[in-house]
């Protein structure tokens, strides 16, 4: 590349992140910074990193949306047979990684993955739009595959279905993410970075620390 990508930097300002103005309660911090992101954020708010970790130990990430964050945790949906849904059957320990540019901020929460029961995630797939039921029910998703195969599967499917007749596919769902740790960074000017990070101790109460930027 004849770029100098090391040049490629900014200071980041938004606010300062205060104890005083965080929230004792992590899960309710979270839904503060969701609601300014979702505000300040045109593209993809709900967007995170999320990372498992397959049989060898290696880790994997790839970009899932959020869709729900309630007492249970942080939800995504996918397919259980993906290269994901294997890593997790295996390692139920995973995290999730937000990053909300316009707002110099990111969370990070780590925990173990718990599956949503098959009625939340019907209940969910049948919210979705018509094609993206039709993507989940013939995508073998992480296997590989002809796109031209890809394709004609939809179309056959699409051209036997009525609107609103797909069903959830067996292998389709949702997972929560049960937190451990939540780290809260906001970008400050001259990397002075402030980190809220909140850990779950043994008797399910979270203490919160300071950590260095
Ligand atoms: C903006 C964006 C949103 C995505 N949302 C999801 C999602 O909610 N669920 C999902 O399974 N894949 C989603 N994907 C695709 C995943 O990044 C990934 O390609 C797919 O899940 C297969 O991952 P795996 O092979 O590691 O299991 C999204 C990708 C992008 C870029």
């Amino acid at each position: 590349m004849n770029r100098d990508i090391s040049a490629i930097r900014r200071d980041y300002q938004f606010k300062d992140l205060l104890e005083d103005e965080s929230n004792l309660d992590p899960m309710a911090f979270f839904d503060t910074w969701l609601k300014d992101a979702i505000d300040a954020c045109p593209n993809d708010p709900t967007a995170m990193v999320f990372s498992s970790v397959d049989q060898t130990g290696a880790p994997h990430s790839r970009i899932v949306l959020l869709k729900q964050r309630d007492e249970q945790g942080f939800s995504f949906f996918t397919n259980y047979d993906s290269d994901k849904g294997q890593d997790l059957a295996n390692n139920n320990k995973a995290c999730m990684n937000f990053f909300w540019s316009e707002l110099s901020r990111q969370v990070r929460i780590e925990g173990e993955i718990v599956k949503v029961s098959r009625k939340a995630s019907e209940d969910y797939f049948a919210t979705r739009p018509q094609g993206s039921k039709l993507a989940a029910s013939v995508s073998p998703q992480s296997h590989t595959i002809e796109r031209d195969e890809l394709h004609k599967r939809f179309h056959d499917l699409e051209q036997k279905t009525q609107e609103d007749t797909v069903p959830c596919p067996e292998n389709w769902g949702g997972y929560i993410l049960k937190a451990n740790f939540i780290e809260f960074w906001q970008g400050r000017p001259s990397r002075l970075h402030d980190r809220l990070c909140y850990t779950l101790d043994s008797n399910g109460h979270w203490v919160r620390s300071r950590k260095a930027p």
